[in-house]
């Protein structure tokens, strides 16, 4: 492998690439949403293609009320670095409330978020529907100080709260025909506006969608989470109920849930939907499988640093978290089932 030494002060292309990347994925929805998906998927947009600029910047959260909770504290992730909780709730990736980082900080901060309803069904013998109350009460909840790895190459390290998903699914007594797991976020345009407005919301079909198979439901890693930071959940970040799942990227980690189903057949997702060879099934965080438009090779971290901060590391397979998740592909092409 050729490794090329910069001189410290060079602002190299790297540094920038996931910005741009993230603005081409932007296009393509957009695109998509105008012009039809047969246009656009496998346009050939270089890899080192660059905007050349940014659209994030900390936004000051005033309406929305966190309120804190009581959790037993990760001890066994003290020296990973966490992302100032600034930038976890200020650079965010919610396109029903918009396709720029720092929209959905901005337009989420009036989201109604109790009452709530979750509802657990499908294929199981003991479906079940939660309130707001129940999400935060009914398991003893943890804080889990995970990476996030954005499939457009960011990164940060963010301390959740919440509970595994087994200990959920577990409640509702899944049967044998219960093979994947489908989750839905709330639909309600009229309080995310990127719903019903295509430019805003990226030209996605709503509600989105996001599914695991029931061994990746069930690893005790995936987690339901209803806080960040010892509070609950701001909206942008998913309030009052989201999915983290730390060895996939992020857009596997649906936020807002009102539906979660267990499936015998294997469901249609929402960014697999709408570019399949872009976006797969699994998105296992995987360095030696590229998007079609960039590299996954490396990320850019988001630390306490400003913009232009240089914290680019090398991506991890499944992002750092294979000792616990890697037998679940033993058996499969991960080139193929990316
Ligand atoms: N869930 C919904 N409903 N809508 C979204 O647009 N974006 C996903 C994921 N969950 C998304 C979503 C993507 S692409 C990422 S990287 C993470 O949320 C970002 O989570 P964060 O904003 O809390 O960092």
């Amino acid at each position: 492998m050729l490794i090329k030494i910069q001189p410290k002060s060079a602002l190299k292309t790297s540094d920038i690439t996931d910005e741009s990347v993230y603005l081409q994925r932007r296009q393509l929805v957009k695109s998509m949403g105008f012009l039809g998906a047969s246009a656009l998927i496998g346009s050939a947009i270089p890899k080192t293609a660059n905007a050349g600029f940014f659209d994030s910047k900390d936004t000051d959260i005033t309406n929305f009320k966190t309120t804190p909770l009581t959790f037993a504290t990760d001890t066994d992730n003290l020296s990973l670095i966490k992302t100032p909780e600034q930038k976890v709730i200020s650079h965010n990736n919610f396109y029903e409330f918009g396709a720029q980082k720092h929209q959905p900080a901005e337009l989420a901060q009036n989201f109604k978020v109790n009452p709530w309803q979750l509802t657990i069904s499908g294929e199981c013998d003991n479906p079940i529907t939660l309130d707001y109350d129940d999400l935060t009460t009914m398991f003893s909840l943890e804080e889990r100080i995970y990476r996030l790895r954005c499939v457009e190459a960011w990164s940060m390290v963010i301390p959740w709260i919440g509970f595994s998903l087994a200990r959920l699914l577990n409640k509702v007594a899944p049967n044998s025909s219960a093979k994947y797991v489908v989750f839905e976020t709330l639909h309600d345009p009229k309080q995310m506006p990127g719903q019903d407005d295509r430019r805003l919301g990226g030209g996605i079909a709503y509600p989105y969608v996001e599914a695991l198979r029931i061994d990746e439901a069930m690893n005790p890693l995936t987690l339901m989470s209803v806080g960040l930071y010892g509070k609950t959940l701001p909206p942008q970040n998913g309030a009052p109920i989201r999915l983290v799942v730390p060895w996939k990227y992020g857009f596997k980690s649906i936020k807002s849930i009102v539906r979660i189903k267990l499936v015998s057949t294997k469901p249609e997702t929402t960014w697999q939907k709408l570019a399949p060879s872009e976006y797969g099934f699994y998105a296992n965080v995987n360095p030696n499988h590229d998007h079609p438009r960039w590299s996954q090779a490396s990320e850019r971290r988001i630390t306490s640093g400003g913009l232009f901060a240089r914290n680019r590391i090398e991506t991890l397979p499944f992002n750092g978290y294979g000792e616990q998740v890697a037998h679940m592909y033993k058996e499969m092409d991960l080139s193929k089932n990316y």
